[in-house]
């Protein structure tokens, strides 16, 4: 709640209230009488006013330190009016521009020209004008950050802190904070907050239940990266419980669990949501790459101090080709502009290239530019892949940034395929909805056709501009087919990428027989995960080269996980750290070959994204059924748990979710354990995980 709603004042007072916040803000250590003095008001006035603020939660009072007796107490702003001073100063100046706009009139007749001004969004329409950021004063975040000590804590996910710092440096400007129930409802609905700003994406901050049940509304929490680094300050506005199917439905388009800002939203999202204003102390602290992190601030200066005007900036998540460079040439000759590109390094498609290795591809690349005109930044955004409308939300973004243009080509921003192995998106949906909102961003969008290598004129055209497609020949390489020869370690053309790239993805992606990758063995308890697994880590072993761990689920159980019971969540819990182990050794070329029961679909997708970042992942259902598991019942655990003396019995009193689609099935009732390690062996052969030295 607003100091302002609770006790309605004038402007005047408003515009005083703002300037007094701001002084604390800036001196928060300044005896009474001089903050009375900056201000121009008597000792009484300011008083009064300090006894509404604190009231208010606005200010705190403290004992000041050092030997001036008279002056014993200070005042300094707390987050949450930190908060009001935001927002204060968004509506002053917003005043100030009415203002200026009716003496302008008044003077000359006519209006200023100026876009009329609305309070949430950017002042200054200028591009390169300072930008609003939601960080206080280093005096306040020093104070902030000892008074977060008696705060509630929240520890932020990866993609919730990818989210805040995009809050805090102005990236997601007009955004103030975590949106509010009301706000959310109209971006999901209209990509409307509910002032009427556009904006696309539900920028949330999600927690789990058990969080939410110790906060209440008027609270304020503190928000720590995973190290416990304090970041910010939310003042709780709102807690409420989305329909998580309804947004899939109105922001992917979708609600299948293929598309992965859906399955997050379902299966790694909290249940509830906060709501409220942001107060910033810190940015998240980077230690790779710096020098090539910008905030849209340091952007806008750098663009003013080289003079240029007009923008075009490129988003990308993957490595950038000969096209992507043809592509970009060509916009920024098309529209006379320099060129930004400007990769996403915060969160992008479980599965893709490393942001280091990308990082030293585009670096590799940038010296094929003219330095003169092109720069790259890192943009530390977490991806929702959300087609048209992530379009429009990288379209604001860039705008933050200080750009003028923005590229949108083919499939912008897609997701892949759906469940039913059909496009998410048509190819320029993206395009069409940009379209439709160009105007109100205030950013042109410069449109792009596929591009392909036409090989008998030696050069890169857009498909549409082809006149002579049938007498051409048209060469493309997909990112799938580039992801198959380098597992392969197959040739990649000059005419598609260049050598120092291909060099560097070959150096972090070597071809797939000399990664490491993850066996995974599910089925029930008896239904022979382990001997299986047995027979094939001593074939493994015989051919030699990786080495090789097996993690069976009993043996598991009696290290790793021996505190564990067998209820869902410590199944889950089982199951994570199995993931996270086996993790580690694919990521360190080794083969892991994990056997528990693993009953739940979603965590053993789970495992499977953390594993694939690094190598193969291969599902193994040992189809065993359970009556035969049960007749077979060698730990004689099923008769125990039919006579209810173990709970919780997988396949008896327990579910267990059937892979869906398994690399391999095996079925053991019919066959013997060395041909079902066989089996695996020749799967693992054809996917080229295994070959002759
Ligand atoms: S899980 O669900 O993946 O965490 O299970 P897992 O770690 O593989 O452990 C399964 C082994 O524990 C024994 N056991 C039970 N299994 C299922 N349900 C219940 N309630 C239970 N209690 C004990 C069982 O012997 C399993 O061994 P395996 O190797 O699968 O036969």
């Amino acid at each position: 709640m607003h100091f302002s709603e609770e006790k309605p004042i004038t402007p005047e007072e408003e515009d005083l209230l703002f300037r007094m916040l701001r002084q604390l803000d800036l001196a928060p250590e300044a005896s009474q009488r001089s903050t009375a003095t900056a201000l121009g008001i008597s000792l009484g006035r300011l008083n009064a006013l300090l006894r509404a603020t604190v009231e208010a939660g606005l200010v705190t009072i403290g004992e000041r330190a050092g030997p001036d007796k008279r002056h014993r107490f200070s005042y300094s702003i707390t987050s949450r009016g930190a908060a009001e001073q935001l927002r204060l100063r968004d509506k002053f100046l917003s005043r100030k521009f009415a203002e200026y706009d009716a003496l302008h009139a008044e003077l000359t007749g006519t209006s200023s020209g100026l876009n009329p001004f609305q309070h949430r969004t950017n002042p200054m329409q200028n591009n390169l004008a300072p930008i609003s950021e939601l960080y206080v004063s280093y005096e306040s975040s020093q104070k902030l950050k000892v008074e977060a000590a008696d705060l509630v804590s929240w520890d932020l996910t990866p993609r919730q802190i990818c989210d805040l710092e995009l809050l805090m440096n102005g990236g997601f400007s007009p955004l103030k904070g975590f949106l509010s129930e009301e706000d959310y409802n109209g971006v999901v609905e209209n990509m409307r907050l509910a002032d009427g700003s556009l904006w696309p994406m539900p920028i949330t901050l999600d927690v789990s239940q058990g969080f939410a049940d110790k906060i209440e509304p008027g609270q304020d929490i503190a928000l720590r990266d995973q190290e416990g680094v304090i970041l910010a300050i939310l003042s709780v506005d709102d807690k409420f419980l989305p329909n998580k199917a309804r947004e899939a439905e109105k922001v992917f388009g979708s609600d299948d669990e293929a598309h992965p800002a859906v399955n997050y939203l379902h299966n790694v999202a909290g249940p509830v949501y906060l709501g409220g204003p942001i107060t910033g102390i810190q940015q998240p602290v980077h230690y790779d790459f710096r020098a090539r992190r910008d905030t849209p601030n340091e952007l806008r200066a750098y663009f003013r101090k080289l003079g240029w005007r007009k923008i075009v900036a490129f988003q990308t998540r993957n490595p950038l080709h000969r096209a992507h460079q043809e592509l970009t040439f060509r916009a920024a000759k098309e529209c006379q502009a320099n060129l930004l590109i400007h990769p996403v390094v915060g969160m992008t498609k479980p599965g893709d290239v490393d942001h280091f290795t990308r990082v030293r591809c585009y670096e590799a690349v940038l010296d094929k530019y003219p330095a003169a005109t092109t720069t790259m930044s890192l943009l530390p955004l977490a991806m929702r892949m959300a087609g048209p409308r992530e379009a429009v939300w990288h379209g604001l973004i860039r705008k933050n940034h200080g750009v003028t243009h923005f590229i949108v080509g083919r499939d912008h921003a897609g997701p892949g395929k759906n469940s039913a192995g059909e496009d998410f998106y048509g190819p320029y949906d993206a395009q069409d909805l940009f379209r439709e909102h160009e105007a109100e961003m205030g950013i042109e969008m410069v449109p792009f056709k596929h591009m392909v290598f036409v090989q008998e004129r030696a050069q890169y055209e857009p498909i549409d501009e082809i006149a002579d497609k049938d007498k051409v020949t048209i060469l493309n390489i997909s990112g799938t087919e580039l992801r198959r020869r380098l597992a392969e370690g197959l040739e990649i053309p000059d005419w598609f990428s260049f050598k120092d790239v291909v060099k560097e993805l070959r150096r972090t992606k070597p071809p797939r027989s000399k990664q490491g990758f993850t066996v995974f063995f599910t089925g029930f308890s008896g239904s022979g995960k382990s001997t299986i697994a047995n027979a094939l880590m001593v074939k493994l072993m015989e051919m030699g080269g990786r080495p090789t761990t097996l993690l069976d689920g009993d043996i598991v159980r009696k290290n790793l996980s021996s505190e564990l019971g067998f209820s869902k969540e410590h199944r889950d819990l089982n199951i994570r750290r199995i993931g996270y182990v086996a993790s580690e050794i694919t990521k360190n070329g080794g083969i892991a070959i994990c056997a528990p029961i693993a009953p739940y679909a979603t965590t053993r997708r789970a495992v499977r994204e953390d594993i694939e970042q690094y190598g193969a992942f291969v599902e193994v259902h040992v189809a065993t059924s359970i009556e035969e598991c049960e007749k077979r019942d060698r730990k004689g655990l099923y008769k125990l748990a039919r006579e209810g003396k173990i709970k919780e019995f997988t396949g008896i009193s327990d579910p267990y979710d059937v892979p869906a689609n398994p690399e391999l099935s095996l079925d053991t009732e019919t066959v013997d354990v060395d041909y079902c390690a066989q089996q695996v062996l020749l799967k693992l052969e054809s996917m080229g995980l295994i070959a002759g030295s």
